[in-house]
């Protein structure tokens, strides 16, 4: 045990100040070591403390999971939360990011980021002096995928190669993230969307080039079915993001016949489990059985938020 947590240890060490912006900020050998510190925090056979590190949270959209998740990990790292809520500082009266991100670097620590735009978390990381982390914006989510690849290891073991996610709904900010960090992991990944609502292609790209150096592949389709079947994980999300609330009608429309149902569970592989990122909206894109079946590790993955952004906070900040 020692000599992993020494494995571990080293392999991170590349990881002090950096900022984790999308799923590929990390190498997949950072990645695998992350989930690793994450699974021995998790099990108990690591305990660190940092000192009274700060972390400070912007977020411009609701949060449950994500807020809290980074919150208990600090405080588990021995660190305190300051939450800069935009609606009660100067952010929501239109100060710069420029000026934000210098002053906060001189309280805090660290920065966990809820933002719109990917450019908009791209300017804090660039005027920060300190770690920024990507807590969801439109085009990625990759703190969520860390979760989701850490459960699909407690599933299925260690090497992830050669497994198939797919993924049924909204080609969106989790989709992304799954497509980069599936790649890395050697995990194919398969998005099922209805046509129009296919993930960004320059994520798409990078999944790609990026699934070829790991012997994984990364396929769109506008079939369901065609991407389930034999498939080792099904995921889906919400088809209406944050921000996207007034498609929504338009949406359901577009979405029928993406519902996460156990028609499609049927199709995938007997062992195959069901993740969510959450919040769900049940019987829109996943049925309430599905959701509450035995296949369901979704709460599994809900608690994994903790113990991959403790592993990630202690890695960035330096603490290994
Ligand atoms: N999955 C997720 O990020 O949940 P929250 O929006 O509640 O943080
Ligand atoms: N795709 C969803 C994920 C929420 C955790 C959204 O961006 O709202």
């Amino acid at each position: 045990m020692t000599s992993d947590i020494h494995c571990v240890s080293s392999a991170l060490a590349s990881i002090k100040g950096i900022d984790y912006l999308s799923c590929d900020s990390l190498s997949s050998k950072e990645t695998l070591a992350l989930l690793e510190l994450a699974s021995q925090l998790k099990r108990g056979e690591r305990r660190i403390d940092l000192g009274n590190r700060i972390l400070g949270l912007i977020f411009n959209k609701a949060s449950t999971r994500t807020r809290v998740s980074f919150q208990v990990a600090i405080a588990r790292l021995g660190g305190q939360t300051v939450d800069l809520n935009p609606k009660i500082s100067q952010l929501g009266r239109g100060e710069e990011i420029k000026d934000t991100a210098r002053v906060l670097s001189r309280f805090c620590d660290v920065l966990a980021i809820r933002t719109y735009g990917q450019d908009e978390i791209d300017e804090y990381a660039h005027w920060a002096s300190i770690p920024v982390i990507n807590a969801l914006t439109d085009l990625e989510h990759p703190c969520q995928a860390l979760a989701d690849f850490l459960t699909l290891q407690e599933a299925f073991g260690k090497d992830l190669t050669g497994l198939t996610l797919a993924y049924v709904g909204d080609g969106n900010n989790v989709a992304h993230s799954l497509m980069i960090c599936g790649a890395l992991l050697g995990v194919n990944v398969y998005i099922a969307t209805p046509k129009g609502f296919e993930p960004n292609q320059n994520i798409l790209f990078k999944a790609n080039n990026l699934a070829s150096s790991y012997g994984a592949k990364i396929q769109v389709f506008n079939d369901p079915f065609e991407a389930v079947r034999g498939a080792n994980a099904l995921y889906t999300d919400v088809w209406a993001s944050m921000g996207q609330e007034n498609e929504q009608k338009l949406r359901s429309q577009a979405f029928s016949g993406f519902c996460l149902d156990q028609k499609l569970l049927n199709e995938a592989d007997k062992k195959a489990i069901v993740l969510h990122c959450l919040p769900a909206h049940r019987e829109e894109e996943i049925t309430t059985e599905v959701l509450e079946g035995n296949a369901s590790r979704i709460f599994d993955q809900a608690e994994n938020r903790l113990h991959v952004q403790q592993s990630l906070l202690a890695a960035t900040l330096g603490g290994l």
